[in-house]
């Protein structure tokens, strides 16, 4: 069974901003909207200047819902997850007609032969499994290294507060990333805590 949903945001000069994104009901995390995506959604709508004209890759992209809201203010966009879970995210660009975003498989962890060179990573929800964390962010280390500004670049990612005995700010230190909580007022979803990080690498 699917469902289309159409989501609505406000962009920083308050016009709004809407989308149709299709969800599956399976079992697989990749076929729903995380409350954590709706609030990186938002960060990126109420900080559209920044992301207009830039290049930015999903990590974990799902639904694709973040990467698409990036692609309707202007960002070029890549939308990525597992090997196998691109077609909902393909349907959904579909959905919103938009046709440069391009989408691929990343698996976290593995080396990558060739990628873009991005501003930008977003990631909503993608730290959720401890023993993918160190994976994840191997993967977000190689991306900063290798975008168009290393100084400049930078991972957002919202998440969702499920276990307090774990810091991804320590784990972050070890890949020589910084890793700073953005304080945003929009931290609650269906009674959700979840926190806006942005990383960006610590010394080149
Ligand atoms: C909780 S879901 C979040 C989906 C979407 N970002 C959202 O917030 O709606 C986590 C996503 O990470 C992806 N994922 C999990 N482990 C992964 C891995 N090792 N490599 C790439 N993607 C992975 C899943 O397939 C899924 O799409």
């Amino acid at each position: 069974m699917s469902n289309c949903k159409e989501l609505q945001f406000k962009l920083s000069n308050d016009k709004e901003l809407k989308v149709h994104i299709k969800e599956v009901y399976e079992t697989q995390y990749s076929n729903y909207v995380w409350p954590s995506a709706l609030v990186l959604c938002d960060f990126i709508c109420k900080n559209h200047d920044q992301f207009q004209s830039k290049t930015v890759i999903e990590l974990g992209s799902g639904t694709g819902i973040c990467a698409i809201v990036a692609a309707k203010i202007g960002a070029k966009c890549y939308l990525t997850d597992k090997v196998g879970y691109q077609e909902l995210s393909k349907e959904n660009l579909h959905l919103n007609r938009i046709e440069d975003a391009e989408v691929f498989p990343l698996e976290w962890g593995s080396m990558i032969d060739s990628f873009p060179k991005i501003d930008y990573i977003i990631g909503s929800d993608c730290f959720y499994d401890e023993t993918d964390f160190e994976n994840l962010l191997f993967t977000v280390s190689l991306l900063l290294d290798n975008s168009i500004d290393p100084k400049e670049a930078k991972f957002f990612t919202t998440y969702q507060l499920r276990s307090s005995t774990y810091s991804i700010e320590c784990l972050a230190r070890k890949w020589n990333l910084k890793c700073s909580l953005i304080p945003f007022s929009h931290t609650n979803v269906n009674n959700q805590v979840i926190e806006l990080y942005e990383m960006k690498k610590e010394s080149f």
